[in-house]
């Protein structure tokens, strides 16, 4: 198929990592952790694990065994502290309870508008832009921003969203240049710009943030609730508490920070995807034709278009945001016949284990129907939400949005590629298109 030389494209990591990443490709097809993979300067051991049991033992069985790794929480911690994503133990458990009844099926049901008049403002941008190529990525971040702003903070006078969604910009920008220093085990006392930078920027989206939410406290909830009102209104059901201001400010900031890229990738990709393959494109394009004719889609929609969370499903498998998790173990332990030590980084390459020759017909091809109702998939080879008890909280939210923008822009544009302007997947945080994702948007 057409899309095949990028889908078969290798991933790119940053720096050193290259040599890594040869590793990846090439000797994970036994299916063995690699052991070991040394950053010499520190002796810090890494091993990449695509065993599915192995995986399923690391964030199902012995969770407790493999916390979050420090990089990743050195990472996100000046920005968003020590909310639901980093946190460990009690202090997450509660946390995590207090948040899910917040993306119960109503609830994110019930935010379906919000997204749907995110997505009619992106097709009337694109509209107005002509029949130029446009930069679907550029588009679909500002898309799910304004999705994750809206059902945050509402529309709220006092929260400058503009201001947060440069700061966070800036700010995963500068952590995924560092990311590397942070994985190769550098010690704390290397400075860090990303750190330096947050001192500065970060400080000031917090002040926003927190003052939306005093706001807020004092206004009471307007309309339909948002998240916030949501988690104002929650509490811990087990210790009846609730989050004062700095938690709530660091679990919001966590849920823009956590879901609005990864959506925005999820759905440029997808629509990349479609633009090589005009068969599923047009298979799509009735699918929501049929659902929505003219009116505008709602939460409830999501479920009558099938197809289109099949090719979601597929583009996650192909292009996964989060293309690795890491643990640190925090104990010895064996993963597929070899010794773990405490102190020891353990990565999932999601990317490497949704393209694995085992797991996977044809691995690198294009096939939406394999998520076709009813079928199969290995559990513990499709992970692009993660697993166990800390699976991505908003999973739901995610999958609704990326169906829902999907079927509306189809049901406006047929989107074809631009010659010469292929992007190449880079891994730096999330799993991005390098050079944006430009395509043609010709009405239908
Ligand atoms: C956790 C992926 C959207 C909030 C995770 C994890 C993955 C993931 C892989 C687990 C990380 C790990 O185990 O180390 C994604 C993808 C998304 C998405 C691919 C979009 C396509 C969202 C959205 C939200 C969100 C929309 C919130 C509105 C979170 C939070 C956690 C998390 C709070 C941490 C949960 C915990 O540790 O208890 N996500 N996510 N994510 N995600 Fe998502």
């Amino acid at each position: 198929p057409a899309h095949a030389p990028l889908a078969t494209q290798p991933l790119g990591l940053l720096g050193s990592l290259r040599a890594a990443r040869e590793n990846l490709l090439t000797i994970l097809p036994e299916i063995a952790t690699r052991q070991p993979m040394v950053s010499g300067r520190t002796g810090i051991r890494w091993h990449m694990v695509m065993e599915p049991g192995a995986i399923r033992r690391i964030l199902l069985e012995r969770v407790d065994d493999y916390p979050k790794s420090q990089a990743t929480k050195n990472l996100l911690r000046p920005a968003i502290g020590e909310s639901l994503f980093i946190a460990e133990g009690a202090h997450w458990r509660w946390q995590r309870r207090a948040a899910a009844p917040v993306f119960s099926r109503r609830n994110v049901q019930a935010m379906g508008p919000i997204m749907t008049a995110a997505a009619t403002r992106a097709t009337e941008r694109i509209e107005a832009a002509g029949p130029r190529a446009v930069d679907m990525l550029d588009e679909m971040v500002r898309t799910t921003f304004d999705v994750i702003s809206d059902v945050t903070f509402s529309g709220d006078d006092v929260f400058d969203s503009g201001a947060v969604h440069r700061a966070i910009d800036a700010y995963i920008a500068e952590a995924g240049k560092l990311s590397l220093l942070d994985m190769l085990g550098m010690p704390d006392w290397i400075p860090r710009p990303g750190r330096m930078f947050s001192g500065r920027a970060v400080a000031a989206m917090k002040t926003v943030a927190d003052d939306a939410i005093e706001a807020r406290r004092a206004s009471g909830p307007r309309g339909t609730p948002d998240l916030l009102d949501l988690l104002l209104e929650g509490e811990d059901p087990e210790t009846r508490r609730a989050m004062n201001t700095a938690e709530l400010r660091d679990n919001l900031l966590t849920f823009i920070v956590a879901g609005h890229e990864t959506t925005a990738l999820t759905l440029s990709w997808a629509l990349y995807l479609c633009a090589f393959d005009p068969e599923v494109q047009e298979k799509a394009r009735q699918e929501a034709q049929s659902v929505l004719g003219t009116r505008t889609a709602t939460g409830e929609d999501a479920a009558k278009l099938p197809f289109i969370r099949a090719i979601v499903d597929e583009t996650l498998r192909l292009y996964p945001p989060a293309g690795i998790i890491s643990r640190t173990a925090r104990d010895h332990d064996t993963l597929c016949g070899r010794r773990v030590g405490p102190g020891d980084t353990v990565m999932i390459p999601i990317y490497a284990l949704h393209r694995h020759h085992q797991l996977w017909d044809a691995p690198d091809a294009f096939r939406p129907e394999r998520f076709a109702d009813g079928a199969k998939v290995d559990r513990y080879a499709y992970l692009p939400f993660g697993d166990g008890p800390r699976v991505c909280i908003g999973a739901s939210f995610a999958l609704q949005e990326a169906v829902l923008v999907l079927a509306t822009l189809l049901t406006r544009f047929r989107f074809s590629a631009v010659p010469g302007k292929s992007p190449r997947p880079v891994m730096i945080l999330t799993l991005r298109p390098e050079g944006g994702v430009w395509l043609t948007a010709e009405p239908v």
